[in-house]
């Protein structure tokens, strides 16, 4: 009863902030990602009655907090499953750990594939979705092909997310830059509690559904620089609403603000590259093939640019044989 799952991470172009349940972790809006090729967890777990306590580590998830976070979604998964068997977790990140990357998405689609398989449940990937987005909301979009749509569903068995395009069917680049940070990321968790009395939120929700339309028309019909232009823009909206809430949060650092000029300046002279931002001060910049290069060059002569990672869009969740353990 083992079993091993490798989940690559993802970027959201239209972003998850803010929550309707948190418990069951439903989201406000219908939001869009792509899985990144250039980072993924690797996840095996195995379920044995020779057990006699969860045994789970992970490169990532150190502190106590995390671990019981893992140790209650394994409960969910055994409940679907009707097994009360203990588990063993092993996880390990393609990225390194220190350098601010660590998300929860390829972590939670990971441990769900893997347990799900290990219990052998045979459960379809829509059904995989529903459970991975109550361990960690934005893990739902890392187990289905390519470009990912999560719909907000209005109840548990609702809210899930499928592949509205393959991962080949729209041949670009996400590079990650990894800028340094010397305060701890504050938790998605936290900023979306608080987003919930912001002003603006109202606004934000009677917009969406329009967005939400329109990127997808971008994306069918390969539109570069309208998909771009509005990435950004719903990036910049996802920190107006953080810099706006109550106390505000800044996820910024002075390398964030460089590279977003840099983006916009290198645009004016023909480069044309967009930026989208979650939850922290790294950037991950869209660019076609042929300005890769160039782009890479220019990004490294940032100051505080610590790490620059380039990636292409990305297959799911996928179970795999060798094990870590
Ligand atoms: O699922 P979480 O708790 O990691 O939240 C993700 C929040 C953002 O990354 C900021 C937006 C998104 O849609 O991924």
């Amino acid at each position: 009863m083992k079993a091993t799952a490798i989940a690559p991470t993802n970027i959201a172009f239209i972003k998850y902030w803010g929550k309707k349940d948190n418990s069951l972790r439903l989201p406000l809006n219908s939001n869009i990602s792509v899985n990144l090729s250039g980072l993924s967890t690797t996840t095996s777990v195995e379920f044995s009655s020779f057990f006699s306590r969860d045994d789970v580590l992970s490169d990532r998830q150190k502190d106590d907090q995390s671990i019981r976070r893992i140790i209650k979604h394994l409960d969910l998964i055994r409940k679907v499953a009707n097994k009360n068997f203990f588990a063993k977790v092993r996880s390990v990140n393609s990225f390194p750990t220190a350098s601010g990357l660590a998300s929860s998405a390829s972590g939670f689609a990971a441990l769900t594939v893997a347990s799900c398989r290990a219990l052998n449940l045979d459960l379809s990937a829509k059904e995989l979705t529903i459970i991975a987005r109550q361990g960690s909301g934005s893990a739902c979009r890392s187990i289905p092909d390519g470009w990912v749509e999560w719909l907000k569903g209005s109840t548990n068995n609702n809210s899930y997310a499928y592949t509205i395009f393959p991962s080949n069917y729209w041949d670009i680049n996400i590079v990650t830059v990894i800028v340094n940070n010397i305060k701890k990321d504050i938790l998605s968790t936290k900023g979306m509690d608080l987003v919930l009395s912001n002003p603006f939120l109202k606004t934000r929700l009677r917009k969406i559904n329009k967005k939400i339309e329109l990127i997808k028309q971008y994306i069918y019909s390969k539109k570069f620089t309208e998909f771009g232009e509005l990435v950004e823009k719903e990036a910049l909206e996802l920190h107006a609403m953080t810099l706006t809430s109550e106390p505000p949060i800044i996820y910024w650092e002075p390398a964030t603000i460089e590279l977003i000029k840099l983006v916009w300046r290198l645009r004016k002279e023909g480069l044309e590259s967009y930026f989208t931002i979650d939850a922290g001060p790294h950037l991950k910049i869209i660019c076609q093939n042929k300005d890769l290069d160039k782009l890479i060059i220019k990004l490294r002569l940032v100051e505080g640019v610590k790490k620059i990672i380039s990636n292409k869009i990305s297959s799911g969740t996928k179970l795999i044989d060798s094990h870590l353990f």
